[in-house]
């Protein structure tokens, strides 16, 4: 069978044909759309652990901002950037690119013309870089720069929906957060109408941060989050992902893949993709699915586990106790059970590295299981560190 294109995308954010589950939280991110758009500004929060969906939610949240309720749909990625100037220049930069195509971008765009340049192949994305002086300004006067774009789409827009993807650095400090509540209470005191929803996005962490900075400032988000999938949806989600390429699962091969996707998006992608590739005959059976498994494991230990962590499953200081806890590939287990399998030298070494697989969100503790319980945080891990052993073991004697 020739393979010309994987349904799964392992690393960008999912389309909204294969997008699965979220039905809830769904409909909650469609009321505040539909509010936002009768004018009343709307802050949602975005909040879950990384790999979990966010950036395919907020995409999926643009568009049908787009399609469905007739707001622009903007989605701003912040990585790399801590300045709120460069945070303004790129919500305004977006906003630009995603009505380039609409007959009255001139219009709204006419008093920036000297900033703006049309970039990548024949000119088909926007580039938006004013002096650094009118920038700060911007940014200064966030509410009102944003408001009087609002009031030049107003007749053929109801309003804009503004995903600040990834606020992480911007977390660090109190800076962005001040300004953050200085917007929402100017728009609340000088505008009638705002209909504008805006949307930040991170791990709980950086919630926290944001709340310790400012903590009115939590009280005027709305919560949306993002958790496990369940194998129902994870279910689904392969049933259509396989069926898009033709191709059929048995019932051991799902279970298997299921099982180890753990209820994770970046996991499940990873799984399909490594079986769609492992498979030759257009039927996904148990060894497909037993060589997707062995394969993403190898590519989530190199991608997505830290490089320290990554070095300590390799050093020979603690590959014989990995060995023994990855063995038995439980995803559970105590501290006085492994203890009690280790040699001494092993057993000094150990709360180390426990301590260094907590941090790295490679173990959590159990909190069902009581004190000394632990677990991987998903099934690929344990695969990984299983396989990581066999080949140190190899190599070491
Ligand atoms: N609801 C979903 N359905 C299918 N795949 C998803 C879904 N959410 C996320 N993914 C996939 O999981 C991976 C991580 O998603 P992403 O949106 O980048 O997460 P985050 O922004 O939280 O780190 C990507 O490969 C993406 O395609
Ligand atoms: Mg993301």
């Amino acid at each position: 069978m020739q393979k010309d294109m994987s349904p799964f995308t392992p690393g960008s954010p999912v389309g909204i044909d294969l997008f699965a589950g979220r039905e809830q939280q769904l409909m909650e991110i469609t009321r505040y759309i539909r509010q936002a758009g009768s004018g009343r500004q709307e802050n949602v929060f975005l909040i879950g652990d990384r790999g979990i969906g966010k950036s395919s939610f907020a995409s999926v949240m643009c568009e049908l901002a787009d399609r469905r309720h007739g707001m622009i749909g903007v989605h701003v990625h912040l990585g790399g950037a801590a300045a709120l100037e460069e945070l303004t220049r790129r919500v305004l930069q977006e906003v630009m690119n995603a009505v380039q195509d609409r007959p009255w971008y001139a219009r709204i765009t006419e008093r920036y013309t000297p900033y703006i340049q049309q970039v990548g192949l024949m000119g088909i994305k926007v580039s938006f870089h004013p002096p650094s002086q009118d920038l700060s300004q911007m940014a200064q006067q966030f509410p009102q720069v944003l408001g009087e774009l609002l009031a030049r789409i107003a007749n053929d827009q109801k309003g804009v929906v503004i995903v600040l993807d990834d606020i992480n650095g911007f977390a660090e400090t109190n800076t962005f957060a001040r300004w953050y509540k200085s917007v929402v209470d100017e728009v609340a005191t000088h505008f009638p109408a705002y209909p504008a929803l805006i949307a930040l996005s991170g791990t709980p962490e950086r919630r926290d941060q944001l709340a310790r900075h400012e903590p009115s400032l939590l009280r005027v988000f709305r919560l949306i989050e993002l958790e496990r999938l369940s194998d129902d949806e994870v279910t689904d989600f392969f049933q259509r992902a396989f069926g898009q390429a033709d191709m059929s699962v048995s019932d051991e091969a799902m279970n298997m893949m299921v099982h180890f996707s753990s209820g994770l998006p970046v996991m499940m992608q990873e799984i399909g993709d490594a079986t769609f590739w492992s498979d030759s005959d257009g039927i996904i059976g148990l060894d497909d699915a037993q060589a997707g498994v062995t394969d993403s494991a190898i590519t989530v230990g190199r991608k997505y586990l830290e490089p320290s962590v990554f070095r300590d499953l390799r050093s020979p200081r603690y590959h014989t106790i990995i060995r023994k806890i990855a063995d038995s590939i439980a995803s559970t287990f105590t501290r006085k059970e492994v203890m009690s399998r280790l040699t001494h030298d092993e057993q000094r070494v150990f709360d180390n590295l426990l301590r260094r697989l907590r941090k790295a969100g490679v173990v959590e503790q159990d909190r069902e299981r009581g004190r000394g319980a632990y677990r991987f945080t998903n099934q690929i891990y344990p695969v990984y560190m299983w396989i990581e052993s066999q080949q140190s073991h190899w190599l070491n004697n």
